[in-house]
């Protein structure tokens, strides 16, 4: 992996350079999402759509598509010189990004229960955007970013890390619902009940927001801002496609239940 970016790039302003142009292009993008979710929900899930595109069951499309935004890292933190790995906010935010990603690459898949099948293009558009995100903040928090001595006691730092950990519990909790509606075998919808499906029909994505926005608080880079920014974008595209969908095919569908942000969305 060393060899390889030391083949790529000439100096480390080379590389730093890139790593903040991925992240406005990784902005770019989720501001031409956004405009697209307009027209057409993502195909996958509910809305799956393989009319154009081969099909891939569910647990090997999640196991494979997030993969590398936990092997990536991995690699490079295990493979290669990291000049910020001693550093303890580098070292915290590192772990925060790890322990999402193991847990959604190498357990969340196997928890699946009747999942739709995941057309190819969106398996490898997700596919192609965790190997990006995945370098991009690993490379950025073991090389480069510079934190004050002070920072892991910091009210951003602390405040970002206790968000990132409510969001994270939060979309473990609320997938666990989800994941439970349904007996072995079964692939249909129910209303979700329980948690913050009490207020929001997708209480999995307000986690993950939350989760994305404290690390963006507490990493306070155009990075993990660019995370942060592009889940919002994606996620609440998605929740109000659900929440449009829920109040159509159930007539007693919670009338007060907001899509994503409780009493507000
Ligand atoms: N950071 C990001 O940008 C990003 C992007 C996408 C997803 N994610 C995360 O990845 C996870 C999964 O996302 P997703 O889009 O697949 O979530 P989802 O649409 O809520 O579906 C999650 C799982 O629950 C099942 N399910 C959903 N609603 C159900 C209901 N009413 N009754 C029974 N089963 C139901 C789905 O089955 P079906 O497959 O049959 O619909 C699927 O297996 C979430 O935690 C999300 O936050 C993150």
């Amino acid at each position: 992996m060393g060899d390889i970016l030391n083949n790529l790039f000439r100096s480390e302003a080379e590389e730093l350079q890139l790593l903040n142009r991925l992240s406005y292009v990784m902005i770019f993008m989720g501001i031409v999402t956004f405009v697209s979710l307009l027209f057409e929900n993502v195909p996958y899930g509910r809305y799956s759509n393989t009319k154009y595109s081969f099909p891939i069951n569910a647990k090997l499309a999640w196991f494979l598509q997030e993969l590398p935004a936990f092997v990536v890292p991995l690699l490079i933190v295990v493979g290669m010189s990291g000049a910020k790995l001693s550093q303890l906010p580098n070292r915290l935010l590192l772990l925060m990004f790890f322990c999402h990603y193991a847990q959604r690459s190498l357990i969340y898949p196997f928890l699946i229960r009747g999942g739709k099948a995941t057309p190819f293009t969106s398996f490898a558009l997700a596919f192609v955007f965790c190997t990006i995100n995945g370098y991009m903040q690993a490379r950025y928090l073991s090389h480069y970013a510079e934190y004050p001595a002070d920072w892991v006691v910091n009210s951003q730092f602390i405040s970002g890390s206790m968000l990132w950990l409510v969001g994270f519990l939060i979309n473990l909790h609320s997938d666990h619902i989800l994941r439970n509606l349904r007996k072995p075998g079964e692939t249909g919808y129910k209303v979700p009940v329980g948690g913050l499906f009490e207020y929001v029909s997708s209480a999995n994505f307000f986690g993950e927001i939350i989760e994305w926005t404290g690390f963006a608080l507490a990493g306070h880079s155009v990075q993990s801002a660019a995370f942060a920014f592009f889940t919002l974008v994606v996620l609440t595209s998605r929740a109000g496609a659900h929440h449009r969908w829920y109040l159509e095919k159930f007539e007693d569908y919670p009338k007060s239940r907001k899509a994503v942000i409780p009493f507000i969305y």
